[in-house]
This record gives structure tokens, sequence and C-alpha cells, in this order.
């Protein structure tokens, strides 16, 4: 299989013990941060912001790849940037100007990518997948980590595949939403190269670092 990059979700941490669970995620072989921004209009939720992402970037070697879930990305992109992101997605469905988004990402330097939720069709990316760096396919209604993933969604990461492998190959697909020890190896397999899990690496007993590890030999 494909170099495939594991990515926790943040949204899901404890976040007294910030410090220590990124190190544990790096130890356990995480290749990169997952940092979920809600604003409560985009989505029914509100996460974590700027101040949060200058704490993560400073406790992290790892890329801190920043997902806003926000209406108005144009308005923010820039101090996201300012704040620590290396990877900056927005969603399609929240701006007219997604050419223009990109634009402004890339001249901050960072990597820019485009997202999109369950039930938008994969060719509203056809003609901004030349400017990406990476393309995120929603495999839950973004908005709360915890919920499953949704089966439909591994044809469309397979379509998506087949449409980065035409137009951009240097293009990253990523995964994100109800990725789990079941669900990890078939995204994979279906074209997925940048995973994301949240409830998956901190729920249950065993530590962030050890729930990376298992994740990241399901794809062995
Ligand atoms: C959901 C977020 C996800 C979330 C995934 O809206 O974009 O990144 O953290 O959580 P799990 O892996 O629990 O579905
Ligand atoms: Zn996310």
């Amino acid at each position: 299989m494909r170099d495939t990059w594991m990515g926790p979700s943040v949204l899901s941490a404890d976040f007294l013990r910030l410090g220590e669970q990124l190190a544990e995620l790096e130890a356990g072989g995480a290749n990169y941060i997952h940092f979920d921004v809600m604003d409560g209009r985009f989505v029914p939720n509100i996460s974590i912001g700027l101040p949060v992402l200058e704490a993560t970037k400073a406790g992290t070697s790892l890329p801190v790849d920043v997902h806003l879930m926000i209406v108005e990305p144009d308005r923010w992109v820039e101090e996201f940037a300012d704040h620590g992101a290396d990877r900056i997605t927005f969603h399609a469905e929240a701006t007219p100007h997604m050419h223009r988004v990109v634009q402004t990402i890339e001249a901050k330097g960072k990597v820019p990518g485009v997202s999109i939720n369950p039930a938008t069709p994969i060719g509203v990316l056809e003609e901004i997948l030349p400017y990406l760096g990476q393309v995120l396919i929603m495999t839950v209604n973004p908005g709360f980590g915890g919920q499953s993933f949704i089966d439909t969604s591994l044809d469309k990461i397979r379509r998506m595949r087949e449409m980065i492998d035409r137009v951009n190959p240097e293009c990253r697909l990523q995964v994100d939403g109800g990725i789990n020890e079941d669900t990890i190896r078939a995204a994979a397999e279906a074209g997925a190269d940048m995973i994301v899990a949240g409830s998956a690496v901190f729920a249950g007993d065993r530590s962030p670092g050890e729930n990376v590890a298992r994740l990241r030999a399901k794809l062995d």
C-alpha cells in the first residue's frame, strides 16, 4: 500500500494533558497532528481556535494540519497560518471563492486543502484540484467526534482517487470521521493516503501512542 500518513485529531485529546499526549502521539508513529476548528455556524458545534493552535504547534515537531469547519474561511486563513498551521483545509461549501482562498494559503507558504461534506459531489473539486496539496473527503457529517463511518464514502474515495491520479497525482487524499481499527484499512485500500482519527486514538484504556501504533499496523 502507498505511504499513508496517520494524523490523530486533538479534538478528542485531554486538554489538561495536551503536551504529554502530543509527545505520546509522536512516539507512537503519528505523521501529523489534525486540528479541528468549528465555529457554531458552518457546523453545529464550537471547538478550539487560535490560542490552542499556538500551544499545539509549540508542543510538537510534527506538521499541524488545520481543518477549518467555519463560514467565510477567507477571513481567517492568514490568522491560522500565523498561529502555527502548516497545512490548512477549508470547506468547498463554505465559500464561493475557493481559488482565492487557496491563493491566500499559498501566499503564506502553507499547504492548501479543500474538504467536502458527505453529500457534496466530488465534481466541485475538478477545477481547483491542480492547485491543492490535499483533498479531504468527510466520512461523517462534520461537527462531532465519535460518529460512525458512512459506508458509501468508500466508493466516493475511490472516485476521488481516480480524479487525483488523473489531474494532480501529487495531491494527498485525506479521510476524516469514523476511522478506527475496523474501517482504516478499507479507507486506505479505496485510495486514502492521509488518515485522521480522533476517538479511536483518545478513547478507551490504551494510551494514545499505542492506539496510533495499532491503527498504523492495520495498514501493513
Ligand atoms: C469531525 C472532525 C474530525 C473528528 C473525527 O467533524 O472533523 O476530525 O475529530 O473524530 P472521529 O475520529 O472520532 O470520528
Ligand atoms: Zn477534522
